[in-house]
């Protein structure tokens, strides 16, 4: 497949967004899809872009500032706080079958703190593994995907994201796609892109 000319492409080392350019072209309108660590809002803003008006984009993040941050970028680019296309829920991805009431196309991590704030309030293995078992079992949609940016720079990421690639890796290979995208030249601590996608 070929791009289409009028969209840009971001440097091949940005891994956030690298996984918004892996996924544009897999997501719809009319898609639902859930972006499970909101923080500034970027992931959840591109997702509005590609669903809406008739889609919907879930997102979730445990921080006040989160939704604030959020709500603030969204109405930047034109988003009025009465769109159903965006639900923003001050709650643990965790929780999410609490709000979520079908199968999903997408869903974006960003895994770790949220940049300029609190570096306590992390991403944890405990409840991420509860999201993936959810997805995996029930959630995902065939033909859906799951994109993972994952950071091991700080030690809790380096024990999140060995859990994390020890799940994946383990996914049976019949009904999923698993890629793992790093910067081979870079220190063994680079972020890493994880793309799963649902084959059957
Ligand atoms: C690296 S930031 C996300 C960046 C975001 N994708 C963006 O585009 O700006 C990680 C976020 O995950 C949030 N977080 C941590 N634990 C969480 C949980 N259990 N459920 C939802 N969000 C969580 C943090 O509060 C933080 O805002």
């Amino acid at each position: 497949m070929f791009f289409e000319a009028q969209h840009t492409h971001s440097p091949i080392h940005r891994i956030s967004e690298l996984a918004q350019e892996l996924l544009f072209y897999r997501i719809n309108e009319s898609d639902f899809v859930m972006d499970a660590t909101m923080g500034n809002g970027y992931d959840t803003l591109f997702l509005w872009k590609k669903v809406k008006p008739t889609g919907k984009v879930i997102a979730f993040d445990v921080q006040p500032r989160a939704i604030y941050q959020t709500k603030e970028l969204l109405r930047n680019n034109g988003w009025k706080e009465d769109d159903p296309a965006v639900e923003l829920i001050l709650d643990s991805h965790s929780h999410f079958v609490k709000y979520v009431d079908r199968p999903l196309k997408a869903v974006m991590f960003n895994l770790g703190y949220l940049p300029g704030s609190d570096k306590e309030i992390s991403t944890s293995w405990t409840e991420m593994k509860c999201v993936m078992d959810h997805l995996v079992h029930r959630y995902l949609i065939v033909g859906g995907y799951i994109s993972i940016v994952s950071y091991s720079g700080h030690d809790e990421g380096k024990s999140e994201q060995a859990e994390l690639l020890t799940y994946v890796r383990n996914l049976p290979s019949k009904y999923w796609g698993v890629m793992e995208i790093t910067r081979s030249n870079a220190a063994e601590s680079a972020p890493k892109l994880i793309l799963i996608e649902r084959k059957e």
